[in-house]
């Protein structure tokens, strides 16, 4: 089994860290999970290679060792007091491991919010007090070389939060916040998934997150701070958006538009994918997702929009992609 098929997924052509390689760690938090697992398997192959050789020993073996692995010592040695001490010492090892990786955030360490929805990643930034100052959805930018804690958080059934290059996995539970700390070494595009199954179009929710060098994760944020522009609310793609009632369900910032059933669409344009994570991001694809999308992903809450023509799509869809 790949880590493709695990997680129950097939790669969107032309996402840039799709499919996520899950043992190919890019930073501390999952360079260290990686070797949790390398260690469980290497253990667990030492133990089943010996308990082999003993039930080899002890149905052809020579007489003296098959009596010698009938007695009472070999029963409280390497039944009892084996697996105790090696399956303690894996615990306390996996312990130490996790209370790094996921534990509450630290004074001044940046903060992001992930909120997991049927079935798509909503993504708030948090400021030093815990106040949403950064709204997105299925993409999540990250400075390299430091760690970033995320709160993850359920707004309906269990998700599973998983950037296998950056970190760990955990659950996104309904009425908890967990936290987990992801750290890039590298600039570049990492995937993600959910991985627990949350229904429906489960194995069609991923997420990207993009990791910035420092200056360039500066200039980022401080774009994302900025008010929203307005001029594109004159086009008539944006009126095609208001005809339609899509902003019943989607916030634009700067506008009256301001649902929040759906993702942000505020910079959606700059987004890399759409669908979450599951297409590039371009006019074509958002075209495609609007006129029908329970096509491309059925059962999501988005209706599609047969009835938008080919001038009122380009025209939407011309304005979403303003949306920098
Ligand atoms: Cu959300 Cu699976």
């Amino acid at each position: 089994m790949t880590a493709q098929t695990s997680t129950g997924s097939s790669a969107p052509p032309g996402i840039a860290g799709w499919p996520p390689p899950a043992l190919d760690p890019a930073g501390p938090y999952a360079g260290a999970i990686n070797l949790v697992s390398w260690v469980l398997f290497a253990m667990g192959a030492i133990v089943l290679v010996v308990v082999v050789i003993a039930l080899g020993l002890a149905l052809f073996g020579p007489r003296k060792w098959r009596a010698r692995l009938g007695g009472e010592k070999i029963i409280w040695a390497g039944g009892l007091a084996f697996p105790i001490v090696v399956l303690s010492g894996l615990l306390l090892y996996g312990l130490a491991v996790t209370s790094k990786v996921a534990s509450e955030p630290l004074p001044g360490e940046m903060r992001v919010r992930v909120t997991g929805e049927m079935w798509w990643f909503r993504v708030a930034y948090l400021d030093d007090q815990g106040r949403e100052v950064i709204q997105d959805a299925n993409e999540i930018h990250i400075p390299v070389g430091e760690p970033v804690a995320f709160e993850l958080e359920s707004a309906d059934v269990i998700h599973s939060f998983w950037v296998p290059r950056l970190g760990g996995k955990l659950d996104m539970i309904p009425g908890r916040r967990n936290v987990l700390r992801l750290q890039a070494d590298q600039p570049g595009v990492y995937g993600g998934q959910c991985a627990e199954y949350c229904g429906g179009p489960h194995a069609l929710m991923g997420l990207v997150v993009v990791a910035h060098e420092p200056a360039d994760f500066e200039a980022w944020r401080a774009r994302r701070l900025l008010p929203a522009p307005t001029a594109a609310l004159a086009s008539r793609g944006a009126q095609v958006f208001d005809a339609n009632g899509c902003g019943a369900c989607h916030t634009v910032a700067g506008t009256t538009f301001n649902g929040l059933a759906g993702p942000d669409l505020s910079h959606v344009g700059a987004r890399r994918t759409i669908g979450a994570g599951i297409m590039p991001n371009n006019q074509g694809t958002l075209a495609g997702w609007i006129a029908d999308s329970q096509a491309i992903k059925p059962g999501n809450r988005m209706p599609s929009y047969p009835v938008l023509t080919g001038q009122d799509l380009r025209e939407v869809t011309a304005y979403l992609d303003s949306l920098k």
